[in-house]
């Protein structure tokens, strides 16, 4: 698949080894292994606390290693609380990082326009996130992460915040979006159903401080088109994503169980 978010010859955009860090005293990641090829979904799933948004915040450069190796394309961070600018409208909030990067205002602005446009939200270009739902001002999150177009998206719980209805709504709008044009994508979500909807692979994590305990495929195929050429979604009932699912429910059960027999 040709696209210029992927250019061609180009290593995995993500590969740690054995890469470990403490938050003062307390340690969080214990020796990550971890890959993410170009074009490929990766979704991370573990217990509340375990470590997944320190992994992405090392990832994205905010915070550095104690050891092991990390080697990582420019990534872009959708964080996992929706940090919107309250007093800027949409179109300024998904212009912010090229501005920071020092695009100007106007050309800043045409591509965020764009942007919006493309996934129908050019109507509230010039609304502010107070005005927005929850699932808009979401959707404005994900394309500020877009806008710099970097060659690693993480995103942290995407949807972590909302109804389950709209939940599912952008989820169907997110695999539509990687399956027009894929990325390279790190996923944390703490829902099963998401990571096998959306990942390639889904990573499962133990309690903190993290190891990666499994690692399991999702055979189901992406990228369907209906008869009208729009994308559609992975189907639930597909063999492969209903073993896929049983797969991770069991590694995340595994990895607790293993871990408070640790502790006793
Ligand atoms: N700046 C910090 N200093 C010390 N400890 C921290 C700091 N930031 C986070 N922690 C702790 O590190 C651990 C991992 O936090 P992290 O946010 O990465 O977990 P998480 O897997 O993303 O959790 P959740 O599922 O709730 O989002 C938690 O126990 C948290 O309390
Ligand atoms: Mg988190």
């Amino acid at each position: 698949m040709t696209d210029a978010t992927l250019p061609a010859g180009e290593a995995a955009p993500l590969v740690a080894r054995d890469v470990r860090l403490a938050l003062g005293d307390l340690p969080v990641l214990d020796g990550i292994d971890l890959e993410v090829g170009r074009g490929e979904v990766v979704a991370l799933v573990g217990p509340s606390g375990c470590g997944k948004s320190t992994l992405l915040e090392l990832v994205c450069g905010l915070l550095a290693a104690d050891s092991g190796t990390l080697r990582t394309r420019p990534a872009a961070l959708m964080p996992q609380r929706d940090l919107l600018l309250p007093w800027l409208d949409a179109r300024d909030n998904v212009a912010l990082p090229l501005r920071i990067a020092g695009t100007g205002r106007r050309e800043a602005r045409a591509r965020a326009g764009e942007l919006l446009d493309r996934v129908e939200l050019g109507g509230f270009a010039r609304s502010r996130p107070d005005q927005l739902s929850g699932g808009m001002r979401q959707r404005v999150a994900f394309l500020r992460a877009l806008a710099t177009e970097r060659e690693l998206l993480c995103l942290d719980e995407p949807f972590g915040a909302l109804d389950a209805i709209t939940r599912e709504e952008l989820r169907a709008w997110l695999s539509g979006l990687l399956d027009a044009r894929p990325r390279s994508v790190l996923l944390v979500t703490h829902d099963v159903e998401e990571a096998v909807l959306l990942g390639d692979r889904v990573v499962v994590l133990s309690p903190r401080p993290a190891r990666v305990t499994d690692v399991i495929d999702v055979a189901a195929p992406r990228g369907a088109r209906d008869t009208g050429g729009t994308p559609v979604p992975r189907d639930p009932t597909d063999p492969a994503l209903v073993a896929a699912r049983r797969a991770v429910r069991d590694a995340l059960h595994a990895a607790i169980a293993a871990d408070r027999g640790r502790a006793a």
